[in-house]
């Protein structure tokens, strides 16, 4: 119960529809987990040179069945590899039917490669996307952007994991190589035969969980400690995660990459685009124990599960984690204030900010690079109960404050996404620094983005 207590209300997606449950619950557990191989990238002049063809592509995701999805090269959760002072540019080639328009979540990119909805790569169409990787390591996604097909897209899988590493990170001693593990999870309605089916209304019958593609899947651990880089690529769906019996982890990196110092916890939110990443050390648990990842909702009894650990086999472990892990500078003194009220309109149906659907014509607001800024994020939908997120693009934020309380420390990093639950609010400080032009700010669960919530901020000198 104490457990359950943390999990807020509002939760979305919370109940899996019975009979479809039965679909992905009649086996669990019952696929291997994929662990995808890095894109291979062409070295060119000092870059890394990708290929992204978004197309349809059949893929195994019910044993004995195929299913047409959305993929980046046939692919779900396929891997992009980089450095921090590499450089990558990415061809994406659009074979789908719906225009696309490739976004890298949390990078920090210029307006060009920023995948703005005014850049859409029409189907047949291509474009080149440059990643300067200047900022710090951490884990990001690619997905589409498009002004009208964005959530339709990434629900039918066009979703890649970006992960960007920097030699001050690569120094530490913690678990590296094979012992460090992306787990891309979302949720998706998976029909007996594989249709894969899309409701942009559904998001409360999507009961099959998908962890780098494969339904609740299993994978088999040593008895020591890995590293997990967790990424919520659902719609709509917030996992509140813990493990085994409420077992104990090490919560060590967010949105922004690693966290000031590692803490310890037992439950951990991920709410849609969001990233955390963990240290589990499977050594605590004999060989032949199977351990699981489960997701509590709002009602207490049912915590479907995501996926299984099976700790199969003893090895060496030299790696740590240690009491400083990457120390976070306060931002200092805003000097600029913003309000973002978020709210649902029960009488056009639109979800808005600051009482405004997004309108590609109009510039919400201008910052000046280098200010640092003071946001509000209000969720006015307490009658509705219905969360919200922020995320801007192109910067990192540090959250100040949640309804007046300072932030967790798991909530002392770099975060890109804040989720606000129905009627509080939170303060962040954020800083612009890297590029001019226009960019988007908006919430990312994709059905308030597709009904209007989202806006444009202008960066200038
Ligand atoms: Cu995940 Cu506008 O972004
Ligand atoms: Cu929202």
């Amino acid at each position: 119960a104490g457990v359950l207590a943390a999990v807020p209300a509002g939760l979305l997606g919370a109940r899996p529809g019975r009979a479809a449950a039965a679909a992905a619950a009649r086996a669990p557990f019952a696929v291997p987990l994929r662990i995808p191989r890095p894109q291979r990238a062409l070295r060119m002049g000092g870059y890394d040179v990708y290929r992204l063809t978004t197309r349809e592509s059949d893929v195994s995701i019910v044993p004995g069945a195929t299913s047409r999805v959305r993929t980046f090269n046939g692919q779900l959760s396929p891997l992009i590899r980089a450095q921090r002072g590499r450089p990558v540019l990415i061809e994406q080639v659009n074979e789908l039917p719906e225009p696309f328009s490739m976004h890298l979540h949390g990078g920090h990119v210029p307006h060009h490669s920023d995948g703005h909805p005014n850049n859409e790569v029409e189907p047949g169409g291509r474009r080149l996307f440059h990643y300067p990787n200047t900022q710090a390591g951490s884990t990001m996604w690619v997905h589409d952007h498009s002004h009208d097909t964005h959530a339709e897209n990434i629900y039918m899988g066009t979703a890649a994991t970006y992960l960007l590493t920097d030699p001050e990170e690569d120094e530490l001693p913690l678990p590296k190589g094979q012992y460090d593990v992306v787990l891309q999870m979302r949720d998706a309605k998976v029909e007996d035969d594989g249709t894969f089916v899309w409701d942009p209304n559904g998001f409360n019958d999507r009961p099959v969980f998908l962890v780098n593609g494969v339904p609740t899947p299993y994978f088999e651990v040593a008895a020591r400690k890995y590293r997990l880089r967790l990424v919520n690529t659902s719609n709509e769906r917030a996992f509140v995660l813990r493990l085994g019996e409420g077992d104990e982890f090490t919560h060590i990196a967010t949105d922004g990459g690693l966290l000031p110092a590692p803490v310890p916890s037992r439950v951990l939110q991920l709410w849609p685009a969001e990233r955390q990443e963990i240290v589990v050390d499977f050594s605590r648990y004999p060989v032949g124990s199977k351990v699981e990842l489960q997701t509590m909702v709002t009602y207490p009894g049912e915590t479907p599960e995501v996926m299984r650990f099976d700790v199969v086999r003893e090895a060496e472990d030299p790696s740590s984690v240690p009491e400083v892990l990457r120390p976070v500078e306060d931002l200092g003194t805003p000097t600029v204030e913003r309000m973002f009220e978020m709210s649902f309109s029960p009488e056009t149906g639109q979800h808005l900010i600051n009482g405004k659907p997004f309108d590609v014509n109009r510039v919400d607001f201008r910052s000046r690079l280098g200010d640092v800024e003071l946001w509000t994020i209000r969720n006015k939908d307490a009658e509705f109960g219905i969360p919200h997120s922020l995320h801007p693009h192109l910067a990192h934020f540090q959250v100040v404050d949640r309804n007046g309380q300072p932030p967790g420390p798991s909530e002392a990093g770099w975060k890109d996404t804040v989720t606000v639950r129905a009627g509080e609010e939170a303060r962040i400080k954020i800083q612009f620094t890297d590029y001019t032009g226009l960019f988007m700010f908006h919430c990312h669960l994709m059905g308030h983005l597709t009904m209007g919530m989202m806006g444009q901020m202008e960066m200038v000198r």
